[in-house]
């Protein structure tokens, strides 16, 4: 197969986003747009090159060298834009051109434009579609037989050609030799005074060239994000997509329409997403789990049978038959073996809970290492910090460590040891030990009253 080479442009400032951040670097569903665009043409070409200019330096640091840059430092039209990538791109195979800011096309539909544009042989494909309301686009403009002819922008087209409605998307499959040997004979002689890379549509005809079409059968997928109302729009296109696909898988949800899964994210078989259930980053999730309502999960493992209610979770792997929560924060490197129960109030960061251990209400545990079948009463607090140092604590198996305890790091518990409730730890306990570490209670008779004003001395 020959070579594709993919042309992203992304110079252009994005006004209209008002924000400090380059407009291809904001994000739906856990992605960039530039992010989206890019995975789109990841299978289908072996080079991209990215044209950069207002952000550059920005969109550099996110992308790295997963891509070519070229740059342009001054934008003027999109044609401008391919010439500065002119001496990266090879003579040979084939060339997509695509927008930074269409995040919504498909991998499939790119691929099928590929092949579409192989199997016809013709020098320039364009992705067009049909849109309710065309206004501000290119428009297509065929013969009466249906051949492209030309692409003509809002600003350069005569009343006629405004009514139609088939829209140049800013998405082409370009022969590199006929791109290559057009770009040169681009001029800006058009009411915005801009080198416009669609005439290089009608320069290709000019020259005997044949010129195709590829058609999106969903237009939505053509929307181009240049405000933040279209970007929440796209995000909630993706979403449904997303959202659909999940569904179709065996995913049941209980409110479509309030459940965020990002891209990237995993979900198994007949796990039930509940409402306001946000799944971030590269998220995966096994079968018959019910996670949420009102959870966020970031950057989690998470096996089968497991339950999260209410919680935020972030970079933490969860084993098999877990429950989470309501109301239990974990932080990152959390690892919780299978059976694992962790309650309500309950931060856990940094460390490794034994299959079938328990935390069940209001606890902080950090840099813990506890072992299987471990009760942590409630209260129980694992002091890991002393204001200079963080510390590791050492829970054995089959542990119990009594209500409203501090165990202070480091400092390590024993195989099977009792910790009374109350006790504030700060020496190890040997295995099968039973530890007490609180003062003793005395019992003074008769002495509350000193303390306590008897009734009868409230009333007077
Ligand atoms: C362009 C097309 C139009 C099409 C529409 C689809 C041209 C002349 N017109 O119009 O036919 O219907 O896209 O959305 O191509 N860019 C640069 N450098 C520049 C100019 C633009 O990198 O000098 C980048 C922008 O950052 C953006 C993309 O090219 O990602 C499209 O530019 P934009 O100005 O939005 O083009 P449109 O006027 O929308
Ligand atoms: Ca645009």
């Amino acid at each position: 197969m020959e070579k594709v080479t993919t042309v992203v442009l992304a110079a252009g400032e994005g006004k209209r986003m008002k924000s400090q951040t380059p407009k291809v670097l904001h994000r739906i569903c856990g992605r960039s747009l530039l992010g989206h665009v890019l995975a789109a043409v990841e299978k289908a070409s072996q080079q991209k090159i990215v044209v950069v200019g207002h952000g550059a330096e920005q969109v550099k640091e996110a992308f790295g060298d997963k891509v070519q840059y070229a740059y342009q430092h001054q934008q003027l039209g999109t044609g401008h834009a391919v010439m500065q990538a002119e001496q990266q791109i090879p003579r040979a195979g084939d060339v997509f051109i695509l927008c930074g800011d269409t995040p919504l096309l498909s991998a499939e539909v790119m691929e099928k434009m590929l092949l579409a544009h192989r199997q016809s042989g013709v020098a320039a494909t364009v992705l067009t579609a049909v849109v309710p309301d065309a206004y501000g686009y290119g428009r297509i403009i065929r013969t009466e037989a249906g051949d492209v002819v030309k692409i003509v922008e809002e600003k350069d087209a005569t009343a006629g050609e405004r009514t139609v409605r088939e829209i140049n998307t800013g998405t082409y499959l370009f022969q590199a030799e006929a791109l290559l040997d057009s770009l040169g004979d681009l001029d800006n002689d058009n009411a915005q005074g801009e080198y416009y890379l669609t005439d290089c549509i009608a320069l290709l005809i000019s020259k005997g060239l044949k010129v195709g079409s590829y058609c999106l059968e969903d237009y939505r997928m053509a929307l181009g994000v240049n405000d933040r109302s279209q970007l929440a729009e796209a995000a909630k296109l993706l979403r449904e997509r997303i959202n659909g696909e999940l569904l179709a898988a065996g995913v049941t949800m209980h409110d479509p329409a309030t459940t965020y899964v990002d891209v990237d994210v995993r979900v198994g078989q007949d796990t039930e997403l509940l409402p306001n259930t946000y799944l971030k980053g590269a998220t995966e999730i096994g079968s018959r789990c019910v996670i949420g309502p009102g959870t966020e999960i970031t950057e989690c493992q998470i096996g089968s049978c497991v339950t999260v209610r209410h919680s935020v979770l972030n970079r933490s792997v969860l084993e098999d038959n877990v429950t989470v929560g309501p109301f239990a924060h974990l932080r990152p490197e959390t690892v919780l073996r299978s059976g694992v129960k962790v309650g309500d109030f309950v931060e856990i960061k940094k460390s490794d809970i034994g299959s079938q251990s328990k935390v069940p209400h209001l606890s902080y545990v950090g840099d813990a290492r506890v072992g299987q079948g471990v009760n942590l009463g409630a209260g129980t607090i694992v002091v890991n910090y002393d204001g200079k140092n963080k510390h590791v604590t050492e829970i054995g198996p089959r542990a119990f460590i009594g209500c409203n305890s501090n165990l202070v790091a480091p400092v390590s518990i024993g195989k099977g040891a009792f910790v009374a409730a109350g006790s504030t730890i700060t020496k190890d306990v040997p295995d099968g030990s039973l530890s007490l570490a609180r003062p003793k209670q005395v019992n003074k008779e008769g002495l509350a009253g000193r303390f306590i004003r008897s009734e009868k001395k409230d009333e007077s």
